[in-house]
């Protein structure tokens, strides 16, 4: 097998400098004392308790200004069960710990495998590294990929089956609310992203993000977008997660129990730009190793995705997309590096 280290989670700790392959250019670093903490500039955090109740309204007014001013919000009171959440939390810490020649049993640099473990963004296309390893996880319907997951450590089916069973739920409810607030049917959005089988996609990653010896140097993940419908992700009690805003990267400092759901670029073209998929981003430490677990929620291959019609107006808002199926923006979300650049930018009418 591989003579030399793949993965950051085995060689972190023995380093004392980070090897050059990941050090960015000097434009590109992450300028860790340039940026806004979450006291000064707040991602909107907003409770779901009474999102079926009278109080829906409201709620969905909060969603709207919180996706029109930041792309980002927080959510509470979520329904997911907190020991949930505990374990999915507990079986990634033992993953990233099992020995190397254990995980790499795994690791696969094809972007399109339903289970595959992975370090850096793209090992593909990229120049320069980044202090992450991943896994990446295919999760809906869960029956046609659990087989496939790893079955070391011996909870982790189970454990990623709960996990996701809830999420999608969540998903569901939080895209309702989304299309709701774009003035859209409540069902629009999801009926639009499961194409002809009605089938959305889901996958779940576990970011694992090691303590980085030179964490100005380097970034957990550069800049970026998703490429999603929305992403909801749950991250341990150590910051890295950081949101442009105003042209500053605003901290978003983790909360217990508590999502950070963000507009993908898939709700930017069917909210014909009304919402924003803003680039964020995750820095390292040199202290503490850090876990993320977002679930991507994302249309079927075959979902055409477009504007909305009611968000068109020939005069004064035309359409700021041409239409484009599911499978044509992901071969190019994956054949591009991880720049900044939108990759939207080839659907822009
Ligand atoms: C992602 C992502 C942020 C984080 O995986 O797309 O933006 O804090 N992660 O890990
Ligand atoms: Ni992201």
């Amino acid at each position: 097998m591989a003579e030399k280290l793949v993965l950051v989670s085995d060689m972190a700790s023995t380093m004392k400098q980070v090897p050059s392959n990941f050090i960015r250019p000097l434009g590109d670093r992450p300028n860790l004392q340039g940026v806004v903490q979450s006291s000064d500039v707040c991602i909107p955090l907003i409770d779901l308790q009474d999102l079926h109740g009278p109080n829906r309204s409201h709620i969905i007014q909060q969603i709207d200004q919180a996706c029109q001013n930041y792309g980002f919000f927080q959510v509470t009171n979520h329904g997911v069960p907190e020991g949930v959440i505990e374990k999915i939390m507990k079986v990634t810490r033992e993953f990233f710990g099992l020995p190397e020649s254990e995980k790499l049993k795994s690791y696969s640099t094809d972007p399109f495998k339903a289970s595959r473990l992975s370090t850096s963004f793209n090992v593909n296309s990229e120049k320069v590294s980044s202090w992450r390893d991943f896994l990446r996880l295919h999760c809906h319907p869960i029956e046609d990929y659990i087989k496939e997951w790893p079955s070391n450590p011996p909870s982790l089916r189970e454990d990623v089956a709960e996990y996701c069973r809830k999420m999608r739920g969540v998903s569901l409810k939080l895209v309702e609310a989304i299309s709701e607030s774009l003035g859209l049917e409540r069902d629009y959005i999801n009926r639009v992203v499961g194409g002809k089988k009605g089938q959305e996609q889901q996958h779940l990653a576990m970011n694992y993000y090691p303590a980085c010896p030179e964490p100005e140097l380097t970034y957990g993940l550069p800049g970026h977008t998703d490429p999603t419908v929305i992403t909801i992700l749950l991250q341990d009690e150590v910051p890295g997660l950081q949101v442009l805003k105003d042209g500053k990267w605003v901290a978003v400092n983790p909360i217990p129990n508590t999502f950070v759901v963000n507009v993908g670029d898939q709700i930017q073209v069917i909210s014909n730009d009304k919402y924003k998929s803003v680039l964020h981003r995750a820095v390292v430490n040199c202290n503490k190793d850090r876990i993320s677990i977002p679930t991507f929620y994302f249309p079927s291959n075959d979902a055409i995705i477009g504007p909305a019609p009611q968000l068109i107006h020939h005069h004064h808002h035309p359409p700021q997309y041409n239409n484009f199926t599911y499978n044509e923006y992901y071969q190019n979300f994956w054949n591009r590096g991880l720049s900044k650049e939108t990759c939207l930018d080839i659907f822009k009418a």
